[in-house]
């Protein structure tokens, strides 16, 4: 049965207060496509004034630290991301894992602390070009699945595949390619959770645009997407889920 479309824009970091009509512009879109799940991830210093700008609509963190509080310059953690109004939270972003040096077990402790807080989760995997170059990709990624995923409450898991050689670079993995990846995730998910993996959504993220969003929603088991660059102004972003809205529509029924 397909779950419910999950369609979380992320705007890295992007976003001061000139673009909270931004923020309110897609809430407004996403409360009328009720049939859709949406989310912005801001940048913390945003969070709260993107929950201000936007009541009702789901505002999130781009990373949260795994403890609880302490002597940890510079980082945030669950309950100040709850504090600030977000429920939402991205975890293991292929850029956080290049530049801030994040290995699957610091992304699964940070899912864990964010689904203990409460908050609802994206753990991000996905391989690089030189790995699907060497046809190790399902392998790399499962392999990652694997090591990243919590062993928690997995109620408000979700798990997004973005491909790093098709994030900002206008460059979408085919749908076979999104196929087969979605489907080794399903797998792990699955024995990792038993029944419970099913309802775990898998979102696709990279290039995900207005023109592209259809083909990639009707893909089976994409349920979302995670989307960077066309996330930052509604005008780009609204289009995306009306296609997400469109799937929902198209499909037999909602879990
Ligand atoms: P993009 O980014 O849509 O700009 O490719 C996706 C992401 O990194 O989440």
């Amino acid at each position: 049965m397909p779950l419910k479309k999950f369609v979380v824009g992320n705007w890295k970091m992007h976003g001061v207060a000139a673009d909270l009509e931004q923020v309110t512009a897609i809430a407004e879109a996403a409360a009328e496509r009720p049939g859709v799940d949406a989310g912005l991830c801001v940048p913390a210093t945003l969070i709260e004034r993107a929950v201000r700008a936007a009541p009702g609509f789901t505002i999130g963190a781009q990373d949260v630290h795994h403890l609880e509080k302490g002597a940890h310059t510079g980082d945030v953690c669950a309950a100040m991301l709850h504090d600030a109004g977000a429920s939402l939270v991205i975890v293991g972003h292929s850029e956080r894992r290049d530049s801030h040096r994040e290995r699957d077990e610091d992304v699964r402790a940070k899912a864990e602390a964010a689904l203990r807080s409460g908050l609802a989760t994206i753990v991000c995997v996905g391989e690089s070009l030189a790995v699907r170059d060497a046809g190790e990709a399902v392998a790399t990624v499962s392999a990652q699945v694997d090591a990243s995923l919590p062993r928690s409450d997995i109620a408000k898991l979700s798990v997004a595949y973005e491909p790093i050689w098709a994030i900002g670079t206008g460059k979408v993995a085919s749908p076979d390619d999104i196929e087969e990846m979605h489907a080794a995730i399903r797998e792990r998910l699955v024995a990792a959770y038993g029944e419970a993996g099913r309802h775990v959504r898998i979102l696709y993220g990279g290039s995900v645009k207005g023109s592209n969003a259809a083909e990639i929603f009707a893909v089976p088991d994409v349920d979302g997407a995670l989307v960077g660059g066309a996330s930052l102004k509604a005008a780009d972003f609204v289009p995306i889920l009306d296609a997400a809205a469109a799937a929902v529509e198209g499909a037999p029924a909602i879990a």
